[in-house]
């Protein structure tokens, strides 16, 4: 009797429902599409991999740098004027009868929530996340100075980013200086929006792939709408704008009905975040061989500060950025690398446009959602276990996910001691180090190294 209690109790907890044993609870398929999202992605903890986040056993993180890209916005220029404009204009121009469809009947009402002069401004949610990121990072480094300043690229977004974070941060007001840094197209290296000074960088990058995907996914979507309303012109461009919105209401009114599983399936959600992948792989992953060098200087400046002696040197660092940095930072570091271990190196071949890669490690919503970050850390350990490496380690974490290192995971926790870590660094300046000749910069007074810190 106590035994059938104690498991019918086992069976109601939450914990065990995410085992997915349908013994245990049949029809447990469960999806969420907000973490499906690709650069519209609200931000999330994706657990990817699993790792715990704490530090290791007989660790603490003594310095830290991070690099985050600004909180949620109504929405991007691009995203709006190429799809979500074009899909809300012909729906207040349309006499097509949406009653008949139980799906798409919202639509008889619907408003669009951007407003023209909204776009690329942050939203009351994404603001109140920046915020409580910089209350997370006041948690998780409570041994921490203040910081005496943050950086932020000049643009709106990332500079309220910023200062949302600081004011989560900094329970004084006064400690922590914002210093903004012009996103030049002459800079070099030296800016936090490096790829606007790289004329080998291109941001159409990826669009030729990413359509033909787009094209292939919406096809049967369209046949369902086409069937249930046929007095709208339906295209795949409504369809995208329709997904994007998803993520765009949602992180301006906390819900959206174009979220609905019922008016896209998790598979045809998976589809739009496999599209966007692919765009972000051709043009920031691995599918662009710029990225790296893209992602280098701030990787190098990050490790300098961190190895830095100098008394001035800041407890964390924290600078803001747009979603085309951290992905190529995460190539400078050889992570979310599809060939990794396979012993290959055909970028694309693991990309590709035919169907969808299930297993790949390249996913958009895991590395560039609003407010995503990626950090490197300098941990001290009492060296358990680890004595022969001494007492220094550097791991990365991506949203809260620890990353380790391909080669550089002989620490504790597979983080990396500091002399394997110098090594690894050297290596990767040695093949992405060089800016301003693999961007063909052709301005004066280029640079190949962030200099901010
Ligand atoms: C919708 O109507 C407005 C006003 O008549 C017009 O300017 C616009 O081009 C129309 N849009 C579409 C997509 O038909
Ligand atoms: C912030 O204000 C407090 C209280 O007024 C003051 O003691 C402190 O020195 C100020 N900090 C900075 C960096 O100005
Ligand atoms: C339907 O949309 C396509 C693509 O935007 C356009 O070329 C076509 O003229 C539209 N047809 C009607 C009947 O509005
Ligand atoms: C991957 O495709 C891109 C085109 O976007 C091409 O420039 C690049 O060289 C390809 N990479 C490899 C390893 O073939
Ligand atoms: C990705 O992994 C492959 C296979 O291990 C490796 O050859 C390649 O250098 C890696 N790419 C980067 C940028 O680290
Ligand atoms: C790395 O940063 C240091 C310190 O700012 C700089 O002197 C050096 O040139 C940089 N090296 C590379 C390869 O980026
Ligand atoms: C490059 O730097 C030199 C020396 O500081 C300066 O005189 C010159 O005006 C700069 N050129 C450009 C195009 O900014």
């Amino acid at each position: 009797m106590l035994a059938l209690l104690a498991s019918a109790a086992l069976l109601a907890s939450p914990a065990l429902a995410t085992t997915h044993n349908s013994l245990y609870s049949p029809n447990n398929y469960e999806f969420e599409p907000l973490e499906h999202l690709a650069g519209i992605a609200p931000y999330f903890d994706p657990q990817d991999p699993p790792l715990d986040p704490a530090p290791p056993q007989g660790c603490s993180v003594t310095r830290a740098a991070y690099l985050v890209r600004h909180a949620a916005i109504y929405a991007n220029d691009f995203d709006y004027e190429s799809y979500i404009e074009p899909f809300v204009q012909k729906l207040a121009n349309t006499s097509a009868d949406f009653s008949a469809s139980p799906e798409l009947s919202f639509l008889k009402s619907w408003k669009s929530p951007i407003a023209d002069d909204d776009e690329e401004k942050l939203t009351k949610i994404g603001t109140l996340e920046a915020m409580s990121l910089g209350v997370e990072l006041g948690r998780r480094y409570p041994g921490f100075k203040l910081p005496r300043k943050m950086w932020a690229s000049t643009a709106e977004r990332t500079v309220k980013s910023a200062q949302a974070l600081m004011s989560g941060l900094d329970h004084r007001g006064n400690e922590t200086q914002l210093v903004q840094i012009y996103e030049s197209e002459e800079s070099g290296a030296d800016s936090l929006t490096p790829y606007k000074a790289c004329p080998a960088y291109s941001s159409s990058r990826g669009s030729e792939q990413s359509s033909t995907f787009q094209k292939k996914y919406t096809k049967p979507i369209l046949a369902r709408f086409k069937a249930a309303v046929p007095g709208f012109n339906w295209t795949a461009s409504d369809i995208y704008g329709m997904q994007q919105l998803c993520g765009y209401e949602s992180v301006i009114k906390g819900a959206s009905p174009f979220c609905s599983l019922s008016l896209f399936t998790p598979n045809e959600w998976l589809a739009f975040e496999y599209t966007n992948d692919i765009m972000y792989h051709h043009n920031t992953g691995y599918g662009n061989p710029i990225s790296p060098v893209l992602g280098w200087p701030w990787v190098n400046a990050s490790v300098a500060a961190l190895f830095s002696d100098s008394p001035s040197a800041q407890d964390l660092y924290v600078s803001f950025t747009h979603r085309e940095l951290p992905p190529t930072v995460l190539v400078a570091l050889g992570l979310f690398n599809n060939s990794a271990a396979s012993a290959s190196n055909d970028a694309n071949a693991t990309m590709p446009l035919s169907q969808i890669n299930h297993r790949r490690a390249w996913k958009s919503s895991n590395i560039l959602s609003f407010l995503t970050n990626v950090a490197i850390e300098k941990m001290s350990c009492d060296s358990y276990g680890f004595a022969d490496a001494g007492n220094e380690f550097y791991r990365v974490i991506v949203n809260n996910s620890p990353q380790p290192l391909d080669a550089c995971a002989d620490g504790p926790g597979e983080s990396c001691a500091r002399a394997t870590f110098e090594n690894w660094i050297q290596e990767r300046a040695d093949r992405y180090g060089d800016f301003s000749r693999e961007c063909g910069v052709t301005y004066q007074n280029s640079t190949d190294a962030l200099s901010i810190y």
